[in-house]
């Protein structure tokens, strides 16, 4: 070998030595970033509880407070809110039938008398998960008049599969002009 092939040898190992360098710092950023994501989120999530957490005693839902019976169901308050109060039971719903009004939100209070129930709505993104003891509540909006599917959605013993409501998406004058004179609605389970 030449003195001067050596120095180009030399060069181009140098070159090689410098990238593989510079990747090797770069990896190691990205590990140590992601491990600071992982450490980050997870000390925050465990810092941060839910944001909110109600709960309620789950063998006294049918004597008093707001899931007793004749309490269920979609109100229309004073404010102008819309609240749909519903227990999941095994293996049905209380009320079966749900009726909401399109276009408006709607805020939906539910608990479990029994074991781990939930229910999605179909074709929308209403989905929750129902816990004795606690009270699961969201605020959603439907689009589109008509009937969807509420099947649940979480195993909760043998008749599962047969547990299913309903929910009768009605447009907003009609809801309103009922919800006048009732106070507490759902429609007919057929
Ligand atoms: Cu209730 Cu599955």
């Amino acid at each position: 070998m030449t003195p001067m092939n050596t120095d180009v040898a030399h060069a181009s190992e140098a070159v090689a030595v410098e990238a593989e360098r510079r990747w090797a710092i770069i990896v190691m950023l990205i590990i140590a970033m992601l491990l600071a994501m992982m450490v980050f989120t997870g000390l925050h999530w465990a810092a941060m509880p839910p944001s909110r957490v109600e709960t309620i005693d789950p063998r006294k839902l049918h004597i008093a407070g707001e899931f007793v019976e004749d309490n269920l169901g979609t109100t229309l308050g004073a404010d102008g809110k819309v609240t749909v109060r519903l227990i999941a039971q095994q293996y049905s719903f209380e009320p079966q039938c749900l009726v909401v009004p399109a276009g408006m939100p709607v805020t939906f209070r539910a608990t479990s008398t029994d074991a781990v129930h939930g229910f999605v709505v179909d074709k929308t993104n209403a989905n929750v998960m129902l816990i004795p003891g606690f009270i699961a509540t969201f605020t959603t909006r439907f689009d589109k008049t008509g009937e969807r599917l509420m099947p649940c959605h979480e195993y909760c013993g043998t008749g599962h599969a047969a547990m299913w409501g309903r929910v009768q998406v009605m447009p907003a004058e009609e809801f309103l002009a009922k919800a006048k004179g009732a106070e507490r609605m759902h429609c007919v389970p057929r």
